[in-house]
């Protein structure tokens, strides 16, 4: 049991290793310096309505809604890819029934967004948005095409590594963990702030999707492979903000 800055006793659980995780402040990620914490945080305890509420059961999943690739007229441009992977617990368990929500931009770096007003082309046939809900075995799958990376003011001459953005949900809305894939080998991993706020070289690499042959469909695409690790030793690094 540990306790908390309200006097709470809670239950401990598995903690990440120091420097697997992102702190709230870094600098060189600049608007981390406005957005970070002051002040100790403070926990608010779960009400029962936050833990059973209603959730986005299967039957709310369209489709189409894990193939970016066909969610309009026609086919969007850019390298068609597959994306897969397992979400697992800090003991390697598969989670099932997880909502897992992913959003990007486009093959020329741009999301379909208003705040992205960027010189790069917009593709009618490419929203960026998609989710499904892991299977038994904590697997999920996604179509898409491969993100350009695209420049965001952060510092001089700034450029994002291309990238998906994950969110997942649990067994309810208050559990939610945000992160980023990134793809290997990508030229921009050592200036990019974002990145390089997860302290631990190890724990970097896992944010880092591996090429899949196994995955990759002949004639038609490559395959990445992604395994999220919720808690622990293996956890995958998070993004506490969403917004990049
Ligand atoms: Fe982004």
């Amino acid at each position: 049991m540990s306790e908390t800055t309200t006097g709470r006793q809670v239950p401990g659980y598995r903690r990440d290793p120091p420097g697997s995780q992102p702190p709230y402040l870094f600098p060189d990620y600049r608007s981390t310096r406005l957005r970070a914490p002051s002040r100790p945080l403070v926990l608010l305890p779960h009400t029962l309505t936050e833990v059973t509420g209603p959730l986005l059961g299967e039957d709310r999943l369209g489709e189409l809604d894990h193939d970016l690739t066909r969610q309009h007229q026609g086919e969007p441009h850019g390298q068609r890819i597959v994306v897969s992977g397992r979400v697992l617990d800090g003991d390697g368990r598969p989670v099932p029934n997880a909502l897992v929500e992913v959003w990007q931009a486009n093959a020329a770096g741009r999301y379909a967004h208003e705040v992205d007003q960027h010189p790069a082309p917009l593709d009618p046939n490419f929203s960026g948005v998609g989710r499904c809900l892991t299977g038994a075995d904590g697997g999920y799958r996604f179509v898409t095409v491969r993100p350009g990376a695209y420049p965001w003011r952060n510092h001089d001459n700034a450029w994002r590594p291309a990238h998906i953005h994950f969110s997942l949900f649990g067994r309810a809305f208050t559990q939610r963990l945000v992160t980023q894939m990134y793809f290997p080998g990508d030229p921009l991993f050592p200036l990019d702030p974002i990145f390089n706020s997860v302290p631990d070289e190890a724990a970097r690499q896992r944010m880092i999707a591996r090429f899949d042959p196994d995955a990759t469909v002949p004639e038609w695409a490559l395959g990445y492979r992604f395994d999220i690790v919720l808690r622990g030793r293996d956890a995958t690094p998070l993004d506490e903000e969403d917004d990049r």
